[in-house]
């Protein structure tokens, strides 16, 4: 109950900050990235401050454990989602070709077109696109289910178009076979398995823990960034 009523003067504090601060990095990208910057934004996340928490979350598309997590992690971004720069990895098998995903090959598709989403619009876009995509597993990886959530962005007809083409062709396998490749390298098995600040975080914690993990100061990123909100 306490808890409760915690989330809830936090929501409502985060609330009436968001109604007075203008926050740049929530809007929708309309215009098209060159590769250099879609590059540099990959990872992220919230904005390209060095001071914010790296969050990095590593799942597969159609995985339900994978949905309730990024479920979670909507919940804890709602309230200090301006104090992390989260980044999406994907787990697929890229021992040979085509790359395999563990639910089916629809679940490829579901990775490489959130992968695409992220590539070519900003974070806040991504986001909606995956919350749109979690709100029924099995259209996850559909076209039309991908086209749909795409219509929700409010992004333009030219980033749409090069969300499209990226997760009809070899762009998109290409960006999920990198994505797989560096979840590989870094040892991650598990659907869904949460990274704060680079190790790993019990990803089945309550919002109240991932709020105070990530608005603990600490490290290199030092105590201006952690939380004002929060005081
Ligand atoms: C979820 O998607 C499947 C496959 O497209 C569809 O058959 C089903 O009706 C959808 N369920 C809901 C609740 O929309």
């Amino acid at each position: 109950m306490a808890f409760l009523i915690r989330v809830a003067l936090l929501a409502w504090i985060y609330q009436s900050v968001l109604s007075v601060v203008p926050l740049r990095s929530w809007e929708i990208q309309h215009n098209v990235r060159t590769k250099e910057s879609s590059r540099a934004h990959i990872g992220s996340g919230f904005g390209l401050d060095a001071r914010l928490v790296p969050l990095d979350f590593f799942v597969m598309s159609k995985c339900p454990y994978a949905i309730a997590c990024e479920q979670r992690l909507n919940d804890v971004l709602a309230l200090v989602g301006e104090h992390v720069r989260v980044t999406p990895h994907y787990i697929a098998n890229i021992d040979g070709y085509p790359t395999t995903c563990k639910h089916g090959e629809s679940e490829c598709l579901g990775d490489r077109q959130q992968l695409c989403v992220l590539k070519y619009a900003k974070f806040h876009a991504f986001w909606k696109f995956l919350m749109c995509q979690d709100k029924n597993v099995t259209s996850i990886g559909e076209p039309d289910t991908a086209e749909a959530c795409l219509m929700e962005l409010d992004a333009s007809a030219s980033v749409v178009s090069l969300v499209k083409s990226c997760y009809s062709s070899d762009e998109g396998d290409n960006a999920l076979r990198n994505s797989a490749h560096k979840t590989s390298q870094l040892g991650v098995r598990g659907s869904c398995t949460v990274w704060i600040r680079g190790r790993e975080f019990p990803e089945d914690s309550s919002v109240e823990e991932y709020v105070s993990e990530i608005c603990k100061p600490s490290g290199h990123v030092g105590s201006s960034s952690g939380c004002q909100l929060m005081r």
